[in-house]
């Protein structure tokens, strides 16, 4: 991506400002830099200001996307190796000696007191499982959730995984996630808003006989793991925030077969579905671009 110091523009000075602020353009970046050109640099202190968004310089996103190609061959090298008779433990030191490895580090293991390096939900478990002494059996759903650190750069994303021969009902709650996913993502691009991201999901998922996870949003990511803006994967067209390029952060969706609701468990961390139907979830780290979209952890 580029960020064109030079690019012109065709507001006029009362029109609304291009960045999407929603303030007067006289009033908001046209007072930044060269008179009538919106710099990265004054809607990069805009969407500070206004939001506590950080927006990702050339350099930044280059580095994020080194970290995300290293989270989705992370995703790969686990895949192989799910088999029935696993546990959720054998997962996680398969993620965890994978980033150690590439001298990466993993981004869960004490954040806020999270005890491993990788989140493992399985069937209605929705997400935030604990790696533990769980055996995955023939027919079970399971997402692995891969966050990694390198260089300071944080890419988060996760997939959904058959154990064995998948039955009807995973199938179709699998591809449900997966398809939300996907037209989320396909709603982002300057001038579009987060709220078009999550109106888009919320309508393929129930169409198709899902329900949308509340609790849980996707999340600005790339300094940190977790930054501004936060990403509903519910929600009106037109609401939120306007996207604007350098902006990075995660589309997530969960989608359960049965209702919505969930509980946490007692261990503060997994959440699982109130009527024990089946949860699916699929993440990437999207960057938006001038010209649309560009996943930084492309699978
Ligand atoms: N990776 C999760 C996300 O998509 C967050 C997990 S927080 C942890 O945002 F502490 F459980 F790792
Ligand atoms: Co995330
Ligand atoms: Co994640």
């Amino acid at each position: 991506m580029r960020f064109h110091k030079s690019k012109k523009t065709k507001a006029g000075r009362n029109d609304p400002c291009p960045c999407g602020s929603g303030l007067k353009y006289k009033k908001c970046c046209l007072r930044k830099g060269d008179a009538g050109v919106p710099t990265f640099e004054g809607t990069r202190n805009l969407y500070y200001r206004k939001y506590k968004i950080c927006l990702k310089s050339r350099e930044d996103i280059e580095g994020i996307r080194k970290t995300g190609q290293l989270v989705t061959k992370t995703l790969d090298f686990v895949e192989e190796k799910i088999r029935p008779g696993m546990t959720t433990d054998e997962i996680n030191t398969l993620v965890h000696e994978f980033t150690i490895r590439n001298n990466a580090t993993p981004a869960p293991l004490n954040y806020r007191g999270y005890p491993k390096s990788t989140c493992v939900s399985v069937n209605e478990v929705i997400c935030h499982g604990i790696p533990g002494d769980r055996v995955l059996k023939d027919g079970d759903i399971v997402n692995v959730d891969v966050t990694s650190v390198l260089k300071g750069y944080y890419a988060d994303a996760n997939k959904t995984f058959f154990v064995g021969t998948p039955g009807d009902d995973a199938k179709k709650i699998a591809d449900i996630a997966k398809e939300s996913m996907k037209v989320g993502i396909s709603m982002v691009r300057p001038g579009n808003t987060i709220g078009d991201i999550g109106w888009a999901i919320q309508n393929c998922a129930e169409k198709r006989g899902g329900t949308v996870v509340r609790e849980f949003v996707g999340h600005g990511v790339g300094f940190e793991f977790h930054e501004a803006p936060q990403v509903p994967h519910y929600g009106k067209r037109g609401d939120g925030i306007v996207m604007v390029p350098g902006m990075v952060f995660t589309i997530e969706p969960m989608i359960n077969l049965g209702r919505k609701e969930l509980y946490v468990m007692k261990d503060k961390w997994t959440a699982v579905t109130k009527d024990r139907s089946l949860s699916a979830q699929f993440e990437q780290t999207i960057l938006v671009t001038e010209s649309g979209f560009e996943s930084l952890t492309p699978y």
